[in-house]
């Protein structure tokens, strides 16, 4: 068993934020001197990177940055935010400082054994200090998350509410909440329902995985859009079912060809509003199609409305569920895009309430409800008008991120890579030159700190172009401005 690290001596670790070396490298130096004196023994548990970022005063970013050096230079095991350790056999025995011309290995797809040249790594360059990491995809900008009307709405609820309705549990969810999100639907989505339609869930997973449990029968065909939402075959994978990729294109999942080709399939998952992760819209003709399809052949559409609320042209689209004539769609909602991913709520919009009963049971099985506490305080939030006031300042915010990270592509890289503007959405796909490997890249970019998913991870069958998947919605000019330098540095290495 390693030994538990409190007795790691944070006094011992200086760190002055006025040199001009960065905090990640000083931390770095203290700690990799540490272990080669021997003053930090091999399998010691080193403390946790939230609780050493608190101790010193620092953000965890800058922790978690000297840990992943150390790692990937072999003195510690482990991974960082998860638990590391000092290694048992360290790589060397004469403290050398790191510098800040070094470091990582260039991962070139053509060169990779090479060391890289002398280019400074750009990954030792001015680190936004954000817990996200440039491009990391789907991420709203929590900063901005009005947290202080939570709070203020949280003591009033606590003050008001019994204690018997703390102990209420209702599988569907709490009425207020879903009268609530009823309203927001039908006024800003042109969804058709009714509170009753309305199951709360702990974010879309959850929802995808209900409908999967409630509806899916062994070897049911599912359609799902290529490339794909990996999260809902992770969703759905226990069902047993056979999934069907269907192309997509700049107008959504090509339904002419699921029509020719699975007409008895049993279920089609799309994203309409901004398929997930291509990024194009579904077009009004293949909306009437596919609903026309899903009618006639009583298949169910599961519409998954991620972050359909942010659309950045005049005409935000209807869902496709308030253009449904049959009772064939299952609307899927959560409100991990527009407030913040931790909150773990969403909802499912049933195309009849006679379906609630046996969603609640199935639920009851994993989790019975969603914190009632949490359902009150959005609730209110969402009646004072906090909700639709957020939306509005963030679909702004992210306009201009979204078109800043597009400048400075254009500025910085466009002879290299392709940029299109998204009209929806929260990233943009870069295209990469057809012969480079965006898996390749990707990794590269990875070893310079840098967080950009590649499109390739996405495919089921139709193979793509590469491109890297950039999300801008959580980071400022500033760090993207760092993200787009960093970009261009690890690219360079590829021509
Ligand atoms: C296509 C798609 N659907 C849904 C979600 C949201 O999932 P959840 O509500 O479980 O956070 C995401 C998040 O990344 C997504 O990309």
């Amino acid at each position: 068993m390693p030994k538990e690290a409190e007795e790691i001596p944070f006094v011992t670790i200086q760190l002055d934020s006025s040199s001009s070396e960065p905090l990640y490298v000083q931390l770095y130096n203290v700690i990799r001197g540490s272990i080669l004196s021997g003053r930090l023994k091999g399998g010691l548990k080193l403390p946790g990177t939230r609780t050493l970022a608190k101790e010193l005063g620092i953000s965890r970013n800058t922790i978690i940055l000297a840990f992943e050096q150390l790692i990937a230079e072999g003195y510690m095991k482990g991974k960082a935010g998860a638990g590391t350790y000092v290694s048992r056999e360290i790589p060397d025995k004469q403290p050398s400082e790191m510098k800040n011309q070094k470091i990582y290995e260039d991962y070139s797809a053509d060169s990779k054994n090479k060391k890289l040249s002398s280019l400074s790594s750009p990954s030792m360059r001015f680190m936004p200090e954000n817990n996200f990491i440039p491009f990391q995809h789907g991420i709203p900008s929590v900063q901005d998350f009005r947290f202080d009307l939570w709070l203020k709405i949280f003591n009033k609820i606590m003050q008001r509410f019994s204690t018997k309705q703390l102990a209420e549990v209702d599988g569907a969810g709490y009425i207020g909440l879903k009268t609530a999100i009823s309203e927001y639907l039908q006024t800003y989505r042109a969804v058709n329902c009714t509170p009753e339609q309305i199951f709360i869930i702990n974010g879309s997973q959850q929802g995808l995985y209900l409908i999967s449990k409630v509806l899916m029968k062994e070897n049911d065909s599912v359609l799902l859009e290529d490339p794909f939402y990996f999260g809902v075959r992770d969703a759905i994978r226990s069902s047993k079912v056979n999934i069907i990729p269907i192309p997509v294109d700049d107008d959504g999942i090509q339904v002419d060809f699921a029509i020719k080709n699975f007409p008895n399939a049993n279920f089609i998952y799309t994203t309409p509003s901004h398929q997930y992760p291509f990024g194009s819209t579904l077009s009004k003709p293949r909306r009437l199609k596919l609903l026309e399809f899903a009618g006639e052949n009583n298949i169910w559409i599961i519409e998954d409305d991620y972050d359909g609320e942010f659309r950045y042209t005049a005409n935000p689209l209807p869902s496709l569920q308030g253009m449904d004539k049959y009772g064939r769609v299952i609307y899927v909602g959560t409100f991990s895009k527009i407030l913040f991913p931790g909150l773990r709520l969403g909802y499912l919009v049933l195309p009849s309430i006679n379906l609630v009963d046996s969603f609640a049971a199935e639920r009851k099985v994993i989790d019975r409800q969603s914190s009632i506490l949490e359902q009150f305080v959005l609730a209110e939030f969402m009646r004072e008008g906090h909700f639709t006031r957020h939306i509005r300042k963030m679909r702004i915010l992210y306009r201009e991120r979204q078109e800043f990270l597009i400048d400075e592509i254009r500025k910085e890289l466009g002879g290299f890579i392709t940029v299109k503007p998204s009209a929806s959405g929260m990233h943009v796909l870069a295209w990469l030159p057809g012969y480079l490997d965006d898996k390749e890249v990707s990794k590269a970019l990875r070893c310079n700190n840098l967080t950009a998913f590649p499109l390739s991870d996405l495919v089921l069958n139709y193979k793509r172009k590469p491109a890297l998947i950039l999300g801008y919605t959580a980071f400022n000019k500033e760090e993207i401005r760092w993200g787009v330098s960093i970009l261009k540095d690890t690219l360079k290495r590829f021509f």
